[in-house]
């Protein structure tokens, strides 16, 4: 067994705090969801702007709310964006290039509009042309910040009636798994799935719900544990992906499917997972199971989610790495600010 205690002092960056608060991020995160004014309400449908780490709240936004919400990580709008649009720009730092861009543009075509960031440009903005804005807390990883990028839009959302699920239903079903994921003397079940991912290159699998929990397991392995993963969807995967199984055991060796499964999932999904299954073991890939826990399928989705920060977390201090820093997106931004 890895000595757990002597790896955790390669989180530098005290990623491990911003773990363990998150569900009582969450519960303040709904406290912050009465900022948005009811005078925004009668809108169609939303559009999400964001990248990276604040973007992904727009697509579990998408998830489980009743009307059409579009993410959009691009300086370009949609054609049909209009004011019947709720406009919503998160961006955790407010400096964000895309984000500023397309929401400058975004506001010339609707005023029902919101941002959501700690502070930067984007909340000049909202000062400047008198548009509403969610104070976020500062000095946190834009990733370690989603309660406060998601919840208070859930919050609203429900307050209006536009949510699928309780949002505040989820904090005690996190709160159980956070006591089960903390590190304590016995090795925990997050570290034991991050044991079994180390060496490999993770591809994970959601459906419907979990689709951008498959898509945060990704970039959360990537920035926490700096090393490569993939994601797809089901059912789109068994269209193609499946083929590409045919030469996996000889060009993909190390790759490991693992399935994001909840009682939610369609039966016919369910299905299709159990074919998969068959399929990857007779070309000798590796896979395995990761089921969600909760009453509905917004809370299985959530646990799906923060059990995946878990094991991106421990997959990092097994790779040797602190999970904070993310210096290649950094020296990105530094490098396009140059003439
Ligand atoms: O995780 C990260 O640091 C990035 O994905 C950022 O979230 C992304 O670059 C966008 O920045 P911000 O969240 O500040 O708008």
């Amino acid at each position: 067994m890895p000595n757990w205690k002597e790896l955790l002092s390669l989180d530098e960056g005290g990623m491990l705090q911003a773990l363990r608060q998150f569900p009582e991020q969450v519960e303040r995160a709904l406290g912050l969801a009465c900022r948005v004014p009811n005078g925004v309400q009668g809108f169609k449908n939303v559009v999400v702007l964001g990248m990276g780490g604040s973007a992904i709240a727009g697509d579990l936004l998408a998830s489980f709310s009743t009307l059409p919400v579009v993410t959009v990580r691009d300086y370009e709008l949609p054609p049909w964006l209009s004011g019947d649009t709720f406009l919503i720009a998160i961006s955790y730092s407010g400096e964000t290039e895309e984000t500023l861009v397309a929401f400058r543009e975004g506001l010339r075509r609707t005023r029902r509009a919101l941002a959501l960031t700690t502070g930067g440009a984007l909340a000049a903005l909202c000062e400047e042309e008198e548009i509403p804005w969610i104070p976020v807390p500062p000095g946190l990883q834009p990733r370690a910040a989603l309660a406060f990028l998601l919840f208070p839009l859930l919050g609203c959302f429900s307050r209006f009636g536009y949510v699928r699920g309780n949002p505040s239903s989820v904090v005690t079903i996190l709160r159980r798994l956070r006591d089960a994921c903390f590190p304590d003397e016995n090795e925990n079940v997050a570290q034991s799935v991050a044991k079994i991912l180390c060496g490999k290159v993770p591809v994970i699998y959601g459906a419907r719900t979990t689709a951008p929990v498959a898509y945060r397991w990704k970039t959360q392995i990537n920035e926490n544990a700096k090393q490569p993963a993939y994601w797809m969807e089901l059912p789109e995967l068994c269209h193609n992906e499946i083929v590409g199984y045919e030469l996996a055991g000889k060009v993909f060796p190390q790759g490991i499917v693992v399935f994001l499964r909840t009682s939610f999932d369609h039966p016919r999904v369910a299905k299709r997972v159990e074919i998969l299954k068959e399929v990857l073991s007779s070309r000798g890939l590796k896979f395995l199971e990761v089921w969600g826990e909760g009453e509905d399928a917004l809370s299985q989705a959530l646990w799906l989610l923060y059990f995946g920060d878990w094991v991106s977390f421990y997959l990092a201090l097994l790779n040797g790495v602190d999970p904070t820093p993310v210096r290649p997106i950094q020296e990105l931004k530094r490098m396009l600010k140059e003439p």
